[in-house]
């Protein structure tokens, strides 16, 4: 296996990256719902794992910087034969995800309302507390803290969050899954062998 992609299959850079995204996403969701349906407010664990997702949401955004940079400098494998309404579907459904993965990092760190405590090593100040708010939000766009977050928070928790993101990774591991059991072509070999 090569270290760049081949025009065969994914190089294990690319891999890594997938699969330490696909890690992370499942990690944030899991620690929030955990935070929310399992534990009581303001307790220890219940901050922990707030904590935890906050700490795991940034660092998929700086993952998805270098995932970014890097498929935009990488050759593509070849699809596998397929009709062009299906690979429009693929190319879809990837640019919906990568879409997702800067969106809800952004939003979650704009929309937050405490600073970081990142893997419990060093805090990471939150957006209101920095200089940018002040000029941006405050100044420029005339506005509190409680207005600026509503939005931003219905699109992280509510919009995304709750509903499109898990729909999008789900239908993409449906294809995933299809391809490899149904149309038995080499789609998920590319990305796991
Ligand atoms: C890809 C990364 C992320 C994903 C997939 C994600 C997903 C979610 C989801 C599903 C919820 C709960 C929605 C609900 O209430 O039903 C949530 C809540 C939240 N997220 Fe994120 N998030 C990510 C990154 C971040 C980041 C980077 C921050 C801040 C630094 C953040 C801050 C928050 C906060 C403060 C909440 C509210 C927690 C609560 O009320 O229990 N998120 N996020
Ligand atoms: C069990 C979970 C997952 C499986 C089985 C899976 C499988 C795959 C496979 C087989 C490909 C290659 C498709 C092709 O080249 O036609 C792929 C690509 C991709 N996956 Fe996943 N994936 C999973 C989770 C995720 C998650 C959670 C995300 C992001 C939220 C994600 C984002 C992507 C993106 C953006 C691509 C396109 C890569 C590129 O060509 O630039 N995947 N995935």
């Amino acid at each position: 296996m090569t270290l760049k992609n081949t025009s065969y299959q994914y190089g294990r850079i690319a891999k890594w990256m997938h699969w330490s995204t696909a890690a992370l996403f499942l990690l944030a969701y899991c620690t929030v719902y955990f935070r929310q349906w399992f534990t009581e407010p303001n307790t220890s664990v219940n901050m922990t794992a707030l904590h935890l997702h906050l700490s795991i949401g940034i660092s998929l955004g700086v993952l998805v910087v270098l995932r970014v940079i890097w498929r935009i400098y990488s050759v593509s494998p070849s699809q596998e034969p397929g009709t062009r309404l299906e690979h429009l579907a693929a190319h879809l459904g990837h640019y919906a995800l990568y879409a997702m993965m800067i969106v809800m990092p952004i939003t979650g760190y704009l929309g937050t309302g405490l600073s970081t405590d990142f893997f419990f090593m060093f805090d990471i100040p939150r957006f209101a507390d920095t200089e940018l708010f002040k000029v941006v939000v405050v100044s420029w766009m005339d506005m509190s803290f409680e207005e600026f977050e509503k939005p931003i928070d219905y699109l992280h928790k509510d919009l995304l969050g709750a509903w499109i993101v898990w729909m999008l990774i789900a239908g993409h591991i449906a294809a995933a899954l299809y391809h490899h059991f149904i149309k038995k072509d080499r789609t998920l070999q590319k990305m796991t062998r």
